[in-house]
This record gives C-alpha cells, sequence and structure tokens, in this order.
C-alpha cells in the first residue's frame, strides 16, 4: 500500500467527521487504519494503538470478529436487497430479538440506518401519535442542557443548540432543561438525590409553562454519555422514577435514546435498566451490530404504535436501506456473541476495575478533578485546582493528544475531559495497560 500517495487523496478529497482537510495536511494526512482486532487497531505505518473508545463508543463486541464477516458474505449471497413492500429472513428474526430483549411492552420495531435517523424518525412518531388522537397542539420536544442526539435536520437541535446555530432558524417546538448530574458543582453540596429531584421538577415547571398541550415528549439518555467539561455521573434512580410518572399525569411521551447506552455498555444491556421504569420509545443504533455495517432502531411500545395501523393510517416514512438484511444479519450474530461470551457482565466486572484504576491514578496526579462512570462508560475531568485549569487551553489539549498517541492510546478527550468507551471485551490486564500509558502521559504533563 502506498500510504503516501492515499493520504494526499485523502487531503485532497475526503471530508471526514470532526476534521477539515486543512487539520489532515497539517498532520501529514489522516491516520489510515488498516488492520484491527478486539482492542487494538493497526495503522498503514505498522503502528498499533489502543482504541480507548471504541470507534464512537461503538464498537461493543470488539473488532474483527470473523463470524460477523461470515454472515453478511452469506445474507449477501443469499438475498442481498428486497422488493419494496417485502421483507426478509434476519430483519424478522432481529426485531423478534429486539422485542423480547427490551423491557415492558416494547414490541414494535422500525428499522433505520444511525443514531440520528432513530431519533428523528422517534421524534417524528411521538408527534404524529399525539396528531392522529386529535392532540394536534403536541408537537414540543424537550431535551436535556448539553446531550447529543445526533447531527441530522431536526435532532441536531436537541441538547446543545448553540453548536449548530450557523445551520439557519432553530427547529420548532425545542425545549430544554437541565441536565441532571451529580457532578455538577453549580449547586454546591447539593445531593445526588436533591439533584435528580431538582432536574426532575424542572421537567414538570416547564411542561406546565409551556402548558401539556403543547408538549409531544421528553427525549433523554439513560446516562449521560458525553458532556463537553464533565466526567460520566449516572443520576439518581428518583430522576427517572419521577420522568416517568410525570410524563404519565401530562400525557407526554418518555423516548429513551439508548445509542451509545444500549447493548452493554453501562453493564446491563440497556441503559434504562439500571432504573427499572419502561420509556415509550427506545433508540438504538452503534452497539446493536458494534458498527460492523450501518443499523439503528425504533423500539416502540404496542400502545404508540397502534396509532399507525390501517391502510389510511400508514407511517409516512419509507427509508431505502432501513432493515438491509445483511445488517440485520450481522446484528444478530452481534448479540448472539455478546450473550455467549457474556460481555455485559464482562463490562459491569471490568467497568468497575477500569473505575478503581482511574481512581489510584486521580490519588496520584493532581490535575484530575473527578472521576465518573458506570460499566464502559467512564470519564474523568482535568480540572481539579484552578492552576491546572487555567492552563487547559488548546495548547494542553494538543500536547496531551500527541503524548496519549505516542504512548499508543487513541481516546477523546477535549483537553478538559478524558471519555473511555472501549470495546466491551476488554480485559483487566488491558485496562492496566491503558493506565500505565495514562499515568506516564500525566506525570510528564505535570513535570513540563
Ligand atoms: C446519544 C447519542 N444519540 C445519537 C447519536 C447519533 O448517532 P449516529 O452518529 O449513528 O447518527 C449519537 C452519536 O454519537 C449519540 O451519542
Amino acid at each position: 500500500m502506498n500510504t503516501n500517495n492515499l493520504k494526499n487523496i485523502a487531503i485532497e478529497h475526503l471530508w471526514m467527521n470532526s476534521k477539515s482537510w486543512l487539520q489532515s495536511n497539517k498532520e501529514n494526512g489522516p491516520r489510515i487504519i488498516i488492520d484491527a482486532k478486539g482492542i487494538y487497531v493497526t495503522d498503514s505505518e505498522g503502528n498499533t494503538f489502543i482504541d480507548c473508545n471504541g470507534g464512537y463508543s461503538s464498537v461493543n463486541l470488539g473488532y474483527g470478529r470473523p463470524e460477523i464477516a461470515q454472515v453478511v458474505k452469506e445474507q449477501l449471497n443469499a438475498i442481498s436487497y428486497f422488493p419494496q413492500g417485502s421483507t426478509t429472513e434476519p430483519l424478522i428474526r432481529l426485531v423478534e430479538k429486539l422485542a423480547s430483549m427490551t423491557p415492558g411492552n416494547l414490541n414494535r420495531i422500525y428499522p433505520v440506518t444511525g443514531g440520528s435517523e432513530a431519533n428523528e424518525t422517534a421524534i417524528k412518531i411521538a408527534r404524529g401519535y399525539h396528531s392522529r388522537r386529535g392532540d394536534k397542539g403536541k408537537y414540543k420536544i424537550i431535551s436535556r442542557e448539553g446531550s447529543y442526539h445526533g447531527a441530522t435536520g431536526g435532532v441536531m437541535w436537541l441538547g446543545s443548540p448553540d453548536k449548530v446555530s450557523e445551520f439557519g432558524v432553530p427547529y420548532p417546538g425545542m425545549v430544554y432543561v437541565s441536565q441532571p448530574n451529580p457532578l455538577s458543582n453549580k449547586y454546591e453540596n447539593e445531593s445526588s438525590y436533591d439533584n435528580a429531584v431538582r432536574c426532575a421538577n424542572e421537567v414538570e415547571r416547564m411542561i406546565l409553562y409551556h402548558s401539556p398541550k403543547t408538549i409531544a415528549a421528553v427525549i433523554a439518555e439513560p446516562i449521560v454519555s458525553q458532556l463537553p467539561d464533565q466526567a460520566v455521573s449516572p443520576p439518581n434512580i428518583i430522576y427517572w422514577e419521577m420522568l416517568r410518572d410525570i410524563c404519565n399525569k401530562y400525557g407526554v411521551l418518555l423516548i429513551v435514546d439508548e445509542v451509545v447506552c444500549g447493548f452493554g455498555r453501562t453493564g446491563k444491556w440497556f441503559g434504562i435498566d439500571h432504573f427499572g421504569i419502561t420509556p415509550d420509545i427506545m433508540t438504538v443504533a452503534k452497539g446493536v451490530v458494534s458498527c460492523y455495517v450501518p443499523l439503528g432502531a425504533v423500539i416502540v411500545s404496542e400502545d404508540i404504535a397502534d396509532a399507525y395501523v390501517g391502510s389510511e393510517n400508514l407511517f409516512r416514512q419509507a427509508l431505502t436501506f432501513g432493515g438491509h438484511p445483511a445488517a440485520a444479519a450481522a446484528a444478530l450474530k452481534n448479540i448472539e456473541i455478546i450473550e455467549k461470551e457474556n460481555l455485559v457482565n464482562n463490562a459491569a466486572e471490568v467497568g468497575k476495575y477500569f473505575l478503581n484504576r482511574l481512581n489510584d491514578l486521580k490519588s496520584k496526579h493532581n490535575m484530575i478533578g473527578d472521576i465518573g462512570g458506570i460499566g464502559l462508560m467512564l470519564g474523568l475531568s482535568l480540572i481539579n485546582n484552578d492552576s491546572v485549569s487555567k492552563n487547559i487551553n488548546t495548547n494542553f489539549s494538543d500536547k496531551l493528544k500527541s503524548k496519549l498517541i505516542r504512548e499508543g492510546l487513541l481516546l477523546r478527550t477535549n483537553g478538559k475531559t478524558i471519555h473511555f468507551g472501549p470495546p466491551i471485551c476488554i480485559n483487566k490486564n488491558q485496562v492496566d495497560e491503558i493506565i500505565t500509558k495514562l499515568d506516564k502521559v500525566l506525570f510528564e504533563l505535570e513535570q513540563e
């Protein structure tokens, strides 16, 4: 492989996620991954790294499982697509499987091709549900400040609208509430319970302020996976119990975004399993197929889906690639392996170990602030003391990243936080390897 040639072509023509071609040019071209197995990836120059964030917290199973490649190959050889108005066996088997895994009567599954599409679809289903029942004014969607639910036309306005303000007039009906976050130091000395109650009460206040006649749904991740300045911190269980009750009280649908939390990431199959409530709609992507091929799904309760029955009453949406048989076959195999290899328990157990090891690091490094997480969705903040926070700027962030890369760690950091979402097949020795390397980098930064 002529790496330089490929890199030049990428600089000339490729528009990557979260990276401009100018930046790529400065770095002599993007990193080209040519091999990957488990948590390790190798680039075209022969460097091997640990992918501490498993793609985009999405390669749950780990890289390079030949069983998945095999079923995709077999499926494409058997039947590669389907005529309009028909379907295929792997998709039927997949929706049966998903219905059996999800809580309550979440039994009707609409397949899509990723997380953004899943959330767009969930919002449409929620609005259409109310409209079909005669509540045409119920269109507003409540989301939590700082959350991310996708990048497309509607969902990009959820959670963090400032980041997308250049893209035009905000989507109508977006309502924002506070993020429950026990680590937030905005309200000093607030307990995790009080934090949860205050934030849930705010949802009710907002519903009343806007009038329940205008609110279609609340959308939230069970445990928020990425806040730009904070470590991961699950809310107190009371938050979700209250949210469920509030939504019931005012006829507001509860949409749970399991795009990151789902499929073992948090040490249970779904993030919401930690809280014992059943949402009206659940969205999944990423881990459902560990990113071997594109797939997402909207999992809807029977009551909501039943608003869409009858030939005059169809859900007006057709996504050509939704429910592709190769993606369905890959997802089925992915779930089968996660089950067989007990990887959800592994995420819980190794996640606890990882958290303990991060706490060991904290006792050695003054620059570490909060540490938090659940299962293999972990984060730490680097804003412990004022002198450190003042020094955290782009320069620091670049230095941190380049030292981590030199040590062979690819991970998500903006210089203020470091997030970890490794493949859930990671073992304790591999966690030790990450901690040793991180320890070295933080020590060097402190020396400098
Ligand atoms: C919580 C959450 N929801 C939705 C999305 C969007 O998913 P996708 O990138 O597959 O469109 C993401 C992506 O990172 C996410 O983190």
